[in-house]
């Protein structure tokens, strides 16, 4: 079936977990849509969250997504399990903190969760500590500030990396060894991450976890599952939406094209979701 898949996130956070279904799936057709007007999520309430969700997914029916990637771990554990109800006929994946590969592997029981207020606020998120992580000591930071400098394109920025230090110095005094991204935007600052971390404790490696190309995996084994698997035999095309700015929601993608793995002239006309 060749109708595209559609992604969505809250700004320019999901476009990490575009990149890595893109290179898993380059044959299928794929629509983008960042929520720009009303992003940062992490701050908002569950009921707006929701809101939001229904009137993108309503948009990206409208265009014939065959399914839905809530690619937003804050939308996912606010809304997901609301719109499989509102949109029952429509197959959605969804975000999960790396929590569990993230106990499963630390080797010293210490583990940073880096997430929004939302996400941690959330139940979803706390049933993933009581199965997953009850004999794993976990230290969060609620990030803040952190998506507005990646959505400001600041990602390779010395206030982002002050930012960043005042965020992962705690972390490594309380000895984590597994850091999770449990915020689609911060796989942007990791080159930043790995600086900051390698600058506070250069003896000390620290592995780094991002569930997308686990949810890359889950996309595609969803479309087999309901026969969905386009046919076509070249790239499908990448068209990108956002209810903010046109003009920085351009160039942030331009800068981002080489490492999202989509071609020139497929970056260089978003369009206006309203
Ligand atoms: N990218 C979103 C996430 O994965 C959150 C960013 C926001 O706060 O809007 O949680």
């Amino acid at each position: 079936m060749n109708n595209p898949i559609g992604i969505y996130d809250s700004g320019v956070g999901g476009l990490s977990v575009l990149h890595h279904i893109r290179a898993q799936l380059p044959y299928e057709s794929l629509i983008y849509l960042a929520d720009q007007a009303h992003v940062p999520y992490g701050a908002r309430t569950q009921a707006e969250i929701r809101q939001f969700g229904v009137e993108i997914v309503h948009f990206l029916r409208q265009q014939g997504c065959k399914l839905v990637v809530v690619a937003c771990n804050t939308a996912t554990t606010a809304a997901l399990a609301f719109l499989r109800q509102q949109f029952p006929d429509l197959p959605f994946v969804g975000m999960e903190p790396a929590v569990k590969p993230a106990a499963a592997q630390t080797r010293n029981g210490r583990i940073g969760i880096l997430a929004t207020p939302g996400t941690f606020r959330s139940e979803r998120y706390a049933e993933l500590l009581a199965r997953f992580a009850e004999k794993t000591a976990v230290f969060e930071d609620p990030c803040l500030g952190l998506v507005q400098q990646i959505e400001a394109g600041a990602t390779d920025d010395p206030a982002t990396d002050a930012l960043l230090t005042t965020i992962l110095r705690p972390m490594l005094a309380n000895g984590v060894d597994t850091l999770v991204l449990g915020c689609t935007h911060y796989p942007f600052v990791r080159p930043a991450i790995e600086r900051v971390l390698a600058h506070l404790a250069p003896a000390r490696p620290v592995a780094i976890l991002d569930p997308a190309p686990a949810v890359a995996r889950q996309t595609a084994r969803r479309l087999q599952l309901h026969n969905l698997l386009t046919l076509a035999t070249c790239p499908g095309s990448v068209t990108f939406y956002t209810s903010g700015d046109l003009a920085s929601f351009s160039r942030f993608i331009q800068s981002q094209q080489t490492s999202l793995a989509i071609g020139k002239s497929e970056v260089l006309c978003p369009k206006k979701f309203v």
